[in-house]
């Protein structure tokens, strides 16, 4: 196999049964490893933080119902981050009033079917938003750009949920100012929860066999603060830290029942590439990708997710009680290698032990397909970071997308032709909807992840990804969707476009 070969095949963190033992056997050096294959700083904090604290699991927040209305209310401000033994570090979180979580925020429990409104009052000195990623809402609702929140303001997102069960995120995404904002601590997630999903004899106890676990990098400077100043040189390579947060916490330990254990993997980093393995090496069932569960579990080794990319795992614990196993994260550009989570089995059985053999039936793929109407979108730029050769202006709507219709999205990372070794990393996001991955350069090659409905796709240098979309809900001109690239150095620097459905 040619080196390039391999590396495109780690990057889809397939597991084949011929290349499990090559992947098993890969160092350091062909996954960038430290210091980096591609020109990527690791910046270095001089403090040791405090580790091996019982895992954060954020509070769930169900919100109110009233008048058929379920309501959220929700702050956005500084908080508290007990992290180093002699220093506190300033971050800032989401909050429900009343309660004062240090980093992050609760996980909002969205029901299908029913009608939401979620407010969120900003109490920090800078104006931000706050976006539902993977959420499919009508444009005003998106918490795109376009939907500042002023300082000491309220914004309110109204909408019906209407997806499947998954498990979403939010967080700002202020023109330019996404990356700092969420690398101070905004994010959280939105668990929806539906009949089908619940049918299934699936983990869901929240915070027992069923937890989430949002995965940063972070570099903290001399006084134990959040440092965040990417030079030119960043922007492109990404900002990258040597500490890694798991739910805001370094290495924390979950005690898990005997049985199954469901894990919820958000790559809530800026710019690094997560690779997921257990230290063991016994294998994880892949249950659902970005948003929903895929057609049946599937085993595998590795998890690789780009930023912004979810995936649920199911570990099986059954008859380990007493042992202890660790969830390890390997950074596939910056190279850091750290433990996610350390799991201590205990003795109590699990609710549930046996994972079903089907989840859920794929929707019908409209065919056929060469006939669809094609877009094309090239990530790349020499100087400036751009998609089709332009970069973000908040006046300017790239794309018309007549609203309910089948399309087929190319989206390419042009890498640098012969040398594509030393192209940069990608990834493309979607707004408003999401996308089923038809093929990765021609080919059905894709992780088991990337089976089910995605809103965000890694590409490798010179990747292409063929995207099926179709768009439900209505954006106007004055609330566009968004779609860019999620190294959240790229987006801010003007990888992301503006469309409308209508
Ligand atoms: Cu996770 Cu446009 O965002
Ligand atoms: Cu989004
Ligand atoms: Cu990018």
């Amino acid at each position: 196999m040619k080196r390039r070969d391999l590396i495109k095949l780690l990057a889809t963190g397939a597991v084949m049964p011929a290349a499990s033992q090559a992947m098993s056997g890969m160092g350091p050096m062909m996954m960038g490893g430290p210091g980096g294959m591609m020109g990527a700083r690791m910046h270095r904090t001089a403090l040791t933080p405090v580790s091996g604290q019982p895992l954060p699991i954020p509070p769930l927040y169900e919100g109110d119902m009233k008048a058929g209305v379920r309501h959220y209310r929700l702050t956005i401000g500084e908080a508290e981050l007990p992290l180093f033994a002699d220093a506190i570090t300033e971050s800032w979180a989401v909050q429900v009033p009343g309660t004062a979580l240090p980093f992050l925020g609760p996980t909002l429990v969205l029901n299908r079917g029913e009608q939401v409104a979620l407010s969120w009052r900003n109490h920090l000195d800078t104006a931000t938003t706050m976006h539902g990623h993977g959420m499919h809402v009508p444009g005003e609702a998106d918490g795109g750009p376009h939907q500042l929140i002023l300082p000491g303001m309220d914004w309110t997102a109204r909408y019906r949920v209407e997806q499947p069960a998954c498990a979403n995120w939010y967080h700002p995404h202020r023109m330019g100012m996404t990356a700092e904002h969420v690398y101070r601590g905004l994010a959280g997630l939105l668990l929806i929860r539906d009949g089908s999903e619940e049918a299934l004899n699936l983990p869901r106890t929240y915070g027992v066999d069923d937890i989430p676990l949002v995965v940063q990098d972070r570099v903290f400077d001399a006084a134990g603060q959040i440092h965040y100043r990417p030079t030119m040189h960043d922007v492109r390579r990404g900002w990258f830290g040597d500490v890694l947060l798991t739910n805001g916490a370094v290495s924390p330990v979950f005690t898990a029942r005997a049985g199954l254990l469901r894990l919820r993997l958000l790559n809530g980093s800026n710019s690094e590439i997560w690779r997921f393995t257990l230290d063991d090496g016994s294998v994880m069932q892949v249950i659902a990708g970005d948003n929903g569960l895929i057609d049946r579990p599937m085993p595998v080794r590795s998890v690789m997710l780009s930023p912004g990319e979810r995936a649920e795992v199911v570990l099986d614990l059954n008859g380990r009680a007493g042992q202890r196993l660790r969830l390890r994260v390997e950074g596939l550009i910056a190279g850091l290698r750290k433990d996610a989570l350390r799991i201590e089995v205990g003795k109590r059985p699990a609710p549930v032990s046996q994972l079903p053999s089907s989840l859920t039936a794929p929707d019908p793929v409209p065919a056929p397909l060469a006939e669809l109407p094609r877009r094309h979108f090239t990530l790349g730029g020499m100087m400036n970071l751009t998609i089709n050769g332009a970069s973000m202006d908040m006046d300017v709507i790239n794309e018309r997308v007549p609203q309910g219709r089948w399309e087929v999205w190319q989206v390419r990372n042009e890498g640098m032709g012969m040398m594509r070794m030393m192209g940069m990393h990608h990834n493309f996001h979607v707004h408003g909807g999401s996308f089923r991955l038809l093929a990765r350069n021609g080919k059905a090659h894709f992780a088991p992840h990337e089976r089910g409905l995605k809103d965000t796709v890694h590409l490798a240098p010179g990747d292409e990804a063929t995207l099926l979309v179709r768009f439900r809900h209505a954006a106007p001109d004055s609330s566009p969707f968004m779609y860019h690239c999620h190294f959240l150095e790229h987006e801010d620097a003007g990888m992301m476009g503006q469309f409308t459905v209508a």
